[in-house]
């Protein structure tokens, strides 16, 4: 039994919906389900006590419901204060049991947290019930989607070492002042709880570009406090999610938030790596002109080899109908240009953090206006005194005499999460399924050691072995009706390889 007290959702009577949901989802995700299969009986996560952050949806509590079967404990939190379906939420904390009687694992989640309840749920999936006196019982690993809740703990031991958390500045953003005022509360209160939290820690298993460029970092510095595995840069995970998955999500999130029709229309793509690849096919299979910009030669160079105009976004501004971040980097969309856009033009971003678009900027504007169409969109009208187009004279003929806005979609945070559901659950099975098998490997390794007396994980960022990820693609091919070819004993000596796999060397990039 859950706790009543000990979780956190919208509305708990919406399990019953959630659950059907998530009956639906394990038909489409093959992967987790097989690794059920596979691994339901040896229970290679009995002991593990696993903190997840990650957006907390249908698709992830087919993940937690996973992980739980393979005997882990588990707390969750969403990675993002607009992502969570209520629904999923509510269904995984009521488990095998009912509404009064809840029997599922502990969410600390909700669609639309402020950013002071979102540093909250992470603080909950990392206190466990009875660790602040026995350490032994608190997390021992995580599962992290963009680094917040490594963040957490790092940050949190570096500030118990130093004694007190450094006073924010108004140039930081809001989100890392929030964040500096909920530590610095925790540090009155336990002046070693992060320590010994992290101390118990046996590795982190991280989801996205943007946490695993974080983990490199720390890594770097020598910071790390325990083993990671980069689970995004698994084949199966940043060569579908972030490509196939946002053909989907993207387009979902734009129709959802405005229902704007895309054919005819001129989409501005910001990068085009993994996702802004998959942003620009889909955008382009709706009909719009897509323009990419890019500050990678080598992508900017595929872009214009798949067909795209490539340009700077000054170049474009006044072109473009919709803009969409992609790039994982800070300050790609400015203030400057958006007052530079044509009238209604909608603004997305779909890269991890919402410092790629200046939202702060734009509400420093002199004179603009915040509407809220509905929640996670919102109409940012200047007071420019212009209309149709206004700056950029791009209005349409016959347009109505009213100020100039532009449309911005989830306040700058990933709008597929926020204004849609995210990434449907066949793509959302291999990227999981990854993530599972990465749980079991730090998990199971912990405390070996090889011939040498090496551990097999150090302090450091790994991605799993080639032939793992061969498994995850494998456990979605049936799915598909693949035929897959088996190479002949003949033909694996030729090309130096074991019919069993891997077939491609390490530097091979698909
Ligand atoms: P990536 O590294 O493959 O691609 C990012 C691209 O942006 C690179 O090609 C880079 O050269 C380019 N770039 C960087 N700064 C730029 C600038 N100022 N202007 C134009 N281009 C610029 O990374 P990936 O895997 O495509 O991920 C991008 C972001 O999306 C990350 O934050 C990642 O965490 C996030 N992500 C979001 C998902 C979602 O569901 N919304 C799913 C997967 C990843």
């Amino acid at each position: 039994t859950v706790d009543t007290a000990d979780f956190k959702v919208a509305d708990i009577t919406l399990a019953e919906a959630g659950r059907h949901q998530i009956r639906l989802a394990e038909h489409e995700m093959p992967g987790l389900m097989s690794l059920r299969a596979e691994f339901g009986a040896s229970q290679p996560l009995r002991g593990a006590r696993i903190a997840g952050s990650l957006h907390m949806t249908v698709q992830t509590a087919v993940l937690i419901e996973t992980l739980v079967t393979l005997g882990a404990q588990v707390r969750w939190a969403s990675c993002n204060i607009f992502s969570t379906q209520d629904e999923a939420a509510a269904a995984v904390v009521v488990g095998s049991g009912t509404v009064d009687d809840p029997r599922g694992v502990p969410v600390f989640a909700w669609k639309g947290e402020t950013l002071a309840d979102y540093w909250w749920t992470a603080q909950q999936i990392l206190s466990w019930p009875g660790a602040d006196a026995d350490p032994q019982l608190g997390p021992n690993m995580i599962l992290d989607d963009g680094g917040d809740a490594t963040m957490l703990l790092h940050k949190g031991v570096e500030f118990e070492a130093a004694g007190e958390v450094p006073a924010g500045t108004d140039a930081d953003p809001q989100e890392h002042r929030v964040f500096l005022d909920v530590l610095r509360e925790t540090l009155a209160l336990d002046g070693q709880k992060w320590t010994r939290v992290a101390r118990g820690i046996r590795g982190v298993t991280e989801e996205t570009t943007t946490g695993v460029m974080r983990l490199y970092q720390l890594a770097e510095q020598g910071k790390l406090l325990f083993p990671a595995i980069n689970v995004n840069d698994s084949v199966t995970k940043s060569k579908f999610d972030n490509k196939y998955g946002i053909r989907h999500s993207l387009p979902d999130g734009l129709n959802r938030a405005t229902d704007v029709l895309m054919g005819g229309k001129v989409a501005v793509v910001c990068g085009y790596g993994d996702v802004g690849k998959g942003a620009a096919e889909a955008l382009r299979g709706q009909g719009s002109r897509v323009i990419v910009t890019e500050i990678d030669p080598i992508c900017a160079l595929q872009a214009a080899m798949d067909g795209y105009q490539v340009a700077k976004l000054e170049s474009v501004l006044s072109e473009g109908h919709i803009f969409i971040t992609t790039t994982g980097n800070k300050g790609v969309i400015t203030a400057a240009h958006m007052s530079e856009m044509r009238n209604k033009a909608i603004v997305g971003n779909i890269g991890h953090f919402d410092n790629e678009i200046d939202m702060a900027g734009l509400a420093r504007i002199p004179g603009i206006r915040k509407v809220e169409i509905k929640p996670q969109v919102h109409e940012w009208v200047f007071d420019d005194g212009e209309s149709g187009g206004g700056a950029s004279g791009h209005g349409a003929s016959g347009e109505r005499d009213e100020p100039r806005s532009i449309i911005v979609l989830s306040e700058g945070r990933l709008l597929n999460l926020g204004n849609a559901t995210g990434h449907p659950s066949f793509v959302m099975s291999n990227s999981f399924a990854n993530q599972t098998i990465a749980q079991i490997e730090i998990f199971s390794k912990h405390g070996q050691t090889d011939a040498d007396g090496n551990p097999p994980y150090r302090n450091e960022v790994y991605v799993l072995p080639k032939i793992l990820d061969e498994k995850v693609a494998r456990l979605h091919l049936a799915a598909l009706d693949v035929e897959l070819t088996e190479l002949s004993q003949e033909q694996a000596e030729y090309l130096g390889l074991d019919v069993a796999g891997p077939y491609k060397s390490e530097h091979y990039r698909y």
